[in-house]
């Protein structure tokens, strides 16, 4: 078996590569990245990387085929990874993860590959609170971000066949504790809010449901994705959580307040209303994958990241502003002169002068 793992690099990559490492010991796992945020890791001993078999350094706009060979599976994480990004770089995140998704996508077809696994979002739900979307529910993607997800699973669905099984997850928001761990995700921001300063700011007027994930389950699920059934459809789209894990914000800020105690929370009154409001059924993901159901829950994740945190010595209450949000580095890498307006690698200008 060999697997290549797009975006390893990233917040989620780093579990895959731990899950896939166990359940196929014997696996030649292969990663690829661009390495935006080769810099932010959180837990320094290891470098994430030492636990693939080789690992690539480039960009999916211009993916070499010669990657793919002799690949069984790819799980395909690279990618702009949030809303705000994709606000800034609306033709940027389509490029990437529409346009070079379906390129890669065609060429391990070509080559051959059985399985090819789309870390896709439930965020192409959009405004959905006054019923549980499931997979055939109308999508309301509202950010380039969220259609990017969307346009990527409509052209991915004719390449998939017998040979060449497609699975679409379609991913709640992650939690979690990660050896390069983000902070833009509501629940990390709100634990290191809460050991940073005692204090949890929630952005919005709290109200907005959220369906939530930890990154080790989206890592089980992907495992399960890659020799699933054909059975249940050679394409398949299913959304990937819990039913017991659709929260509303101010819910998540009161779980960490509990666990951690002496935190206050504050609620932004005169916050915009947040359109992305959504809650998801998961009936689909329970009847594919019974096996592969979450298994951390909410205060098992908080608590993860609360003991991860502390062992970092992390105190920075400016979080917010710091190399943990994907967005600041990227504007950084930047404004220094080492990313293009495309987020291409200035190559000439991170050599020291
Ligand atoms: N984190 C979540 O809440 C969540 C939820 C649903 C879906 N997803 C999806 O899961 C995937 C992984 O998310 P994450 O949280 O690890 O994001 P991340 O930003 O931490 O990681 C993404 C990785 O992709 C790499 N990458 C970006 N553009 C690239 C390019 N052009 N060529 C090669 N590599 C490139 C980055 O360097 C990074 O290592 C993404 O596709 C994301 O959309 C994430």
């Amino acid at each position: 078996m060999k697997i290549l793992i797009t975006g390893n690099m990233g917040y989620v990559g780093p579990s895959v590569v731990n899950q896939l490492r166990a359940s196929y010991p014997d696996a030649t796992l292969v990663g690829f990245d661009i390495g935006y945020f080769g810099n932010c890791i959180t837990s320094p001993e290891v470098l994430p990387e030492c636990r693939v078999d080789l690992q690539y350094f480039g960009d999916m706009r211009q993916f070499s085929q010669e990657v793919l060979s002799g690949v069984d599976a790819v799980v395909h994480l690279a990618g702009i990874s949030n809303d705000p990004i994709g606000n800034k770089f609306e033709e940027v995140t389509l490029d990437i993860n529409h346009r070079a998704s379906i390129n890669l996508a065609k060429k391990a077809r070509e080559a051959g590959v059985k399985s090819f696994i789309f870390a896709s979002s439930c965020s192409m739900y959009g405004t959905a609170e006054d019923s549980a979307r499931a997979e055939k529910s109308p999508l309301n993607p509202l950010t380039a971000y969220a259609k990017s997800k969307v346009f990527t699973e409509k052209d991915l669905e004719p390449l998939a066949d017998k040979k060449f099984v497609v699975t679409c997850l379609r991913f709640s928001t992650a939690c979690g504790w990660s050896d390069r761990l983000r902070l833009d995700l509501v629940l990390n921001d709100f634990v290191a809010g809460a050991v940073a300063s005692g204090r949890i700011t929630i952005l919005s007027d709290g109200t907005p449901w959220r369906p939530l994930i930890n990154v080790k389950d989206m890592a089980r699920a992907i495992d399960w994705a890659i020799t699933r059934d054909a059975c249940n459809g050679e394409f398949l789209a299913v959304n990937v959580g819990s039913d017991e894990w659709n929260y509303q914000v101010k819910d998540l800020a009161e779980a960490v307040a509990r666990v951690i105690p002496g935190v206050s929370v504050s609620i932004n009154k005169d916050a915009q209303p947040d359109k992305r409001s959504y809650r998801v059924n998961f009936d689909l993901f329970k009847k594919v994958a019974p096996s592969y159901q979450p298994r951390v829950d909410l205060i098992a994740s908080i608590k993860e990241l609360k003991e991860g945190l502390e062992a970092m010595g992390f105190k920075d209450g400016e979080f917010r502003n710091s190399k943990y949000m994907r967005l600041k580095i990227l504007t950084q890498l930047q404004e220094k002169g080492l990313l293009n307006e495309k987020l291409q690698w200035i190559k000439a200008h991170s050599c020291p002068k």
